[in-house]
């Protein structure tokens, strides 16, 4: 722990920001957590929104990429001849005549970049991974750029390249670490404590690489005019991304503008990658606004995935189930030029009590592109493996799966020692278990028949932290005729952020939702805040907040002596019925039209930063699920079927019924394509990606995915604004360890290696 982290742990609540709840926690006017239809809904479905692709350019070229089959190595020679010279083409750009770009620092290490790896490509005829661009040719159309790419034959002089795991490993191991955190913890002597411990489990678990497919293709729509950047992407990292262009052709950051209203899932892989440096690069050489699309194929030689996983989980425990020894430790696959240790220990840290503990990430490296942030990354794994452990104890122990977990609820964060800021695991379960009807459950795996298919139910648990990232800020407008704009450079990558901000906003301000419009997606507008780690919501939440209370502020002010609300300070008043109110008597009563009108001005705007989240150092955050699952495993084949599936999930107060309910059901399918689907078929002798198609690498379609149930406790966390968690990751954590018990409780069949296919079951 830092100094500041010891600091703010033992300062007093009242100094720390969400020492005071935030006072809408207490406003029921119905609107927070309504199901309130997304506002950008009917821009999508006319079919007017538009997206980083689509944006339409005078004089635009298109832009097609050549990457690399080798994995390590130089670029011997490459003849452009015949490419520049077919239809239609601007330009064929190599390392010989890229401009010069700046190397970024990766996101994992400084906190203003969005660049997921740190190598600007066609600076040299480097080769750092198998697929990696080594030329882009730029035409008049899509066709003839590709066509034009067809004729590119590079050839390359490799070089022994690390692509298998093994001699990674046997080159030696580093402890992860991230922003200054090393994931290891230790207390007390837990490999003693679990040689001595009555009962135990020892396994290892592993879990494949897997790369992102979200539905849109990565995309930018680049423009120059003088020095100046537009970039129309398809973003979670706006503010970012603009710092780091600008970092890289060296500019000012006032000089780059990115547009990113509408896009189409980011899951931790809409960040900075080579396409955008390449597009921006082509079009400054080329004079020309340009269209970079990843191809599906693309999106799997350059954004990089999730990292591979082998996890160590041993618990020693005692003959009524309490733990002794919990030990967690895993094993994961990095670049030379990224920094991003799968984080798979973070759900462990907070979760179960134990005397000893030992838990660790252990990171080798491979000359592959670099891995990234998946959705929950780190937990979404980790989780597998830790529930995963903790059923085989519950098995061994003859002991109900969730009286085992509930026997081990610590009173603090063990490792940090942190109160909770609220904790309602036993709740989740409870509630749950009584939803699912978990009591008619048979124990003894294998039991269930029905014709060939064997019947089980699994349960594990589920945690994600609730983050809030510095950098929040807003902007708020109230005008004479009584409506609001809330602004804020957020996105909104189809989860709601935008609905949600103008609900919170239009409750904040006494507003209905029709009055408040809401603007996003746009580097320009304030705040610094990437949508990743579940916080956007919470981040831009606290600084709506924040400039808030300084409208409030402004306007009583305005509203001097001959006002209703004459002599009330601004903590004592809030939003009403299109004006503000006292708190304690609604009669003392101005709409905004009369307090402005009365000083003469047309509208009022503020602006204001959240304060910096030093809450999360104070108290231990959590949101927690309880995942329930059926599954049907047929004798005769081993095909699996998810047939029930129900997540009952303590994340604080849920703003929004309906959007927050699709985060969950995203996250659990998502979570049955971990369980039993996704895996990136990695070539270990020349690392090169071998399915890099929606037809080769499955994600789970409609007929994969069951009814999904979901519930929560929707209660307050008090110290966090809004008194709402971030609901994005937790529906993946904890899923797969459900399926996995579910399919042992059918089968009597421990599958400790995602993905669970058919063939591990025969
Ligand atoms: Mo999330 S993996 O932090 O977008």
């Amino acid at each position: 722990m830092s100094v500041v982290q010891k600091a703010v742990a033992l300062a007093p609540d009242a100094w720390v920001p969400g020492g005071h709840p935030d006072p809408l926690i207490h406003h029921r006017s119905g609107l927070i957590g309504a199901p309130v239809p997304r506002i950008d809904a009917p821009q999508k479905v006319a079919g007017q929104a538009r997206f980083a692709a689509e944006v339409p350019l005078d004089g635009m070229l298109y832009a097609a990429l050549v990457y690399s089959t080798i994995a390590k190595g130089r670029l011997a020679s490459l003849d452009t001849s015949a490419a520049a010279a077919a239809p239609g083409v601007a330009l064929v750009m190599t390392h010989r005549n890229a401009p010069r770009l700046q190397p970024l620092p990766t996101f994992t290490s400084n906190m203003r970049s969005a660049a997921q790896d740190s190598i600007p490509v066609l600076q040299d005829d480097r080769i750092h991974w198998n697929g990696q661009p080594v030329a882009l040719v730029l035409a008049e159309t899509q066709e003839q750029a590709d066509y034009a790419k067809s004729m590119l034959h590079p050839v390359y002089e490799p070089e022994h390249a690390v692509t298998r795991f093994a001699e990674a490993k046997a080159a030696g191991l580093e402890t992860g670490a991230m922003m200054g955190m090393q994931f290891k913890d230790e207390i007390n002597d837990a490999e003693k404590v679990l040689a001595t411990s009555p009962v135990k489990v020892d396994e290892v678990y592993s879990t494949p690489r897997h790369n992102h497919n979200a539905l849109e293709l990565h995309a930018v729509t680049v423009i120059w005019e003088d020095d100046n950047l537009t970039v129309h992407d398809a973003t979670q990292k706006l503010a970012h991304t603009a710092w780091s262009l600008a970092h890289a052709f060296g500019l000012d950051e006032k000089q780059v503008r990115v547009l990113s209203p509408y896009v189409g899932g980011g899951f931790g892989g809409k960040g900075l990658w080579q396409h955008h440096l390449l597009a921006a690069a082509a079009a400054r050489l080329a004079g020309r606004p340009v269209r970079l699309v990843l191809t599906r194929e693309g999106v799997y030689r350059i954004v990089g995935g999730r990292t591979l996983t082998e996890q160590r989980v041993a618990i020693g425990a005692r003959p009524d189930g309490k733990f002794e020894a919990l030990i967690h430790i895993g094993k994961v696959a990095m670049t030379p030029h990224n920094n991003m240790p799968e984080p798979l220990i973070m759900g462990t840290r907070g979760r179960y009590a134990a005397r000893a503990l030992r838990l660790e990430v252990q990171a080798a490296r491979v000359d592959m592109m670099a891995n990234t942030f998946m959705r929950a990354p780190g937990e979404a794994v980790g989780t597998f493996a830790l529930e995963s452990a903790v059923d085989e104890l519950a098995a061994r122990l003859d002991m109900d799966p969730i009286e085992l977990r509930l026997r081990n609820e610590p009173d603090k964060e063990p490792t940090s020692g942190l109160p909770f800021s609220l904790r309602e695991v036993e709740k989740i379960f409870r509630d749950g278990a009584e939803r699912f009807g978990w009591s008619r459950r048979n124990q003894t795996p294998g039991q269930r028949r029905e014709g060939e298919w064997l019947i089980g139910t699994g349960v594990a648990s589920g945690t994600y932290p609730h983050n809030r990232m510095p950098g929040g800020a807003a902007r708020l407008t109230v005008t004479r005729d009584g409506h609001a704009t809330v602004e804020f450079a957020g996105q909104e990558m189809g989860m709601g952020t935008a609905t949600v901000h103008a609900q919170v906003t239009a409750e904040r301000l006494g507003l209905p939702m029709t009055r408040v419009a809401a603007k996003y997606g746009d580097s320009l507008l304030p705040g610094r805040v990437m949508a990743v780690g579940s916080a956007q919501t919470t981040s831009f939440g606290a600084a709506i907040a924040a400039t808030h209370k300084k409208l409030v502020k402004e306007l009583t002010s305005l509203a001097g002596n001959d006002s209703p609300l004459a002599g009330l300070s601004p903590d004592e008043v809030g939003g009403l019925n299109a004006g503000l109110a006292k708190l304690d008597d609604p009669t003392r009563h101005e709409s905004y039209a009369s307090i402005l009108s009365r000083a003469g001005r047309m509208e009022l705007t503020v602006e204001a930063e959240a304060p910096p989240p030093l809450e999360t150092m104070h108290w231990s955050m959590h949101s927690h699920s309880a995942m329930f699952c059926e599954v049907k495993v047929n004798a005769v084949t081993g095909e699996i079927r998810v047939s029930r599936i129900l997540g009952s999930f303590a994340c604080g107060r849920i703003l929004n019924a309906r959007t927050a309910s699709s985060q969950f059901r995203g996250a659990i399918i998502m979570g049955i394509g971990l369980a039993l689907m996704e895996e990136t078929q990695f070539d270990e002798r020349n690392g090169r990606i071998m399915n890099a198609s929606l037809s080769e690498y499955h994600v789970p379609v409609h007929m994969d995915v069951p009814e999904i149930e979901v519930m929560w406790t929707d209660t307050p966390d008090p110290h966090a604004p809004m008194g709402a968690h971030g609901v994005g990751e937790i529906g993946i954590t904890g899923t797969a360890a459900a399926i996995a018990n579910a399919v042992f409780n059918a089968t009597g069949k421990r599958i400790r290696d995602l993905p669970i296919t058919l063939d591990k079951l025969l």
